[in-house]
């Protein structure tokens, strides 16, 4: 969304659309606020004092204007206490108010939320949170398209035209990375699929991405049978997609992100139960956060070397798919003996990542996965799992989480769990024996094919969906992630 910022507004110009001013707790009003309540005589403490509004973080007050003011609506959105605001809160903040902006009809909005504790860099997060929430899928839509469209026109009003502007075109970029994992993630399997996946990367070598799509012929060759076998079932053929974004010194070794993609996981001949099938379309949300990250990374001129790899398949059950008691050979040499057919994802991941470490020795290895069901029964819908063989990554990956508003929790991993999936008969099985510990065994498994590099491991499935609304990305595809290590490696890969 494009946002003009400007230094000052006219209450009596010819403006039809939204003003939106702000409040403190206790109905303190900001600087901008007060000067249009002084202008209005007394509008907004008048509409204040009829209502329950307290000035609290997110409230939002609606007032519309009477014919001698230019605006059509006011809104006054609480900014909560003066002493907790935050570049994060802003952010949040902006998002509420583009929540119910996009139900208004009015297209145009201007907001001054200015006030002596509100920098130009906090005006700019503000019309970030804007910008993000006002994303919304409805491609497919062909009745009542233009019922909510949302404003087509925001003004800023900041005392620093130029570091708003810079600010907020930092913010942009990321957001567009995120609305790009959203739109992956949100388009249905019979659409966004290995192939068409592999399309939206090469779109991305317009902005000075590498892009490499290795097919099943390419990676039959390189003993990935691991992840050809997940992909055997479908009518689909598997991709490897490779990218490689190199914005750093030509010699600083790269950090290497890659995902899961199974754009659609029915479980395979294991197959899944019918009640929410649905769902399993997001199961490629891992790749879409990879491929939503290197676009932010393009965007923004990122000064780091960072690889990219997504592992595309999908799980389908048929008379070709794999069965459970299938041995493959993995790319590691490692034979693993399958048993149950919805344990893809590892499967996946296991030539994925192994293929990554081989050739591109990267400093750190970052997978993200809809993993486990498990990892949703410990932490529900608020953090992500994280599993780590380094405890320096795990702290950092930690850190920029709780930042960012991306949270992830750390689990314990070690060699009592990793008994669990030795296999009679192969190397490894890719369930454990017991029932309990299902997102730590998953990751045991992952773990015997990173070759010991520096790895993490964000298990996503409880946050890469949200069916309540995300005071940031609403309802839907979240593009949980991009953030996160947007912001990972910007604090420690470039400086
Ligand atoms: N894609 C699922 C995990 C998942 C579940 C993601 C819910 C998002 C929401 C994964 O491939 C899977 O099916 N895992 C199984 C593992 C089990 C067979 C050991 C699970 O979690 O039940
Ligand atoms: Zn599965
Ligand atoms: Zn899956």
């Amino acid at each position: 969304m494009k946002i003009n910022f400007e230094k000052s507004f006219n209450l009596d110009s010819d403006n039809k659309g939204v003003l939106i001013v702000s409040a403190y707790d206790e109905n303190v009003l900001s600087t901008g606020a007060q000067a249009v309540d002084v202008q209005t005589q007394g509008m907004i403490r008048r509409a204040i004092e009829s209502s329950s509004f307290k000035g609290k973080k997110d409230e939002i007050l609606s007032v519309m204007c009477p014919h001698n003011i230019s605006f059509s609506q006011l809104i006054v959105i609480g900014l909560g206490k003066k002493e907790d605001l935050s570049l994060k809160g802003l952010e949040e903040n902006g998002a509420k108010a583009m929540s119910v902006l996009m139900k208004s009809a009015l297209s145009s909005v201007t907001f001054d939320i200015s006030d002596d504790k509100i920098c130009p860099i906090g005006v700019a997060y503000f019309a970030s949170g804007m910008d993000l929430r006002s994303w919304k899928f409805d491609k497919y839509k062909t009745v009542d398209v233009n019922s909510s469209k949302g404003p087509s026109s925001i003004t800023a009003i900041t005392p620093d035209v130029a570091l708003s502007e810079a600010t907020f075109a930092r913010r942009f970029a990321v957001n567009e990375g995120n609305r790009l994992t959203r739109h992956v993630v949100s388009e249905p399997p019979n659409v966004l699929y290995p192939k068409s996946m592999a399309a939206q990367a090469k779109e991305l070598e317009a902005l000075g991405v590498k892009v490499e799509i290795l097919g099943e012929e390419e990676m039959k060759k390189l003993g990935m049978n691991a992840l050809l076998g997940v992909g055997q079932g479908s009518q689909f053929e598997s991709q490897l997609i490779v990218m490689n974004w190199n914005g750093g010194d030509s010699n600083q070794t790269p950090l290497a992100i890659v995902g899961k993609g199974v754009t659609f996981d029915s479980g395979g001949i294991s197959i899944k139960p019918s009640a929410n099938m649905e769902d399993m379309k997001y199961d490629m949300g891992g790749s879409g956060v990879v491929l939503g990250l290197m676009k932010a990374l393009a965007l923004r001129k990122a000064k780091a070397n960072v690889v990219g790899v997504m592992g595309m398949v999908e799980n389908m059950p048929s008379g070709t798919a794999q069965r459970p008691a299938d041995v493959v050979k993995s790319m590691s040499g490692q034979t693993i003996e399958v048993i149950n057919t919805d344990a893809e994802g590892r499967l996946v991941l296991a030539d994925a990542l192994w293929y990554t470490q081989d050739r591109f020795k990267p400093s750190e290895m970052i997978n993200l996965a809809t993993l486990t069901g498990a990892i949703t029964v410990a932490l529900g819908y608020e953090y992500a799992g994280l599993f780590s063989n380094n405890d320096q990554l795990a702290e950092r990956l930690f850190s920029v989480g709780g930042d960012v508003g991306e949270p992830v929790w750390r689990f314990p991993m070690g060699k009592q769990y990793d008994r669990d999936i030795d296999s009679d008969i192969a190397d490894v099985k890719n369930v454990g024996s017991g029932r309990g510990a299902g997102s730590i065994t998953a990751a045991q498994f992952l773990q015997r094919f990173v070759n010991n590099v520096p790895w993490a491991h964000l298990d996503i499935a409880g946050m890469a969906w949200d069916k309540k609304d995300k005071p940031l990305t609403g309802k839907g595809a979240t593009g949980f992630g991009v953030r996160l290590l947007d912001a990972f490696i910007e604090k420690h890969y470039e400086n």
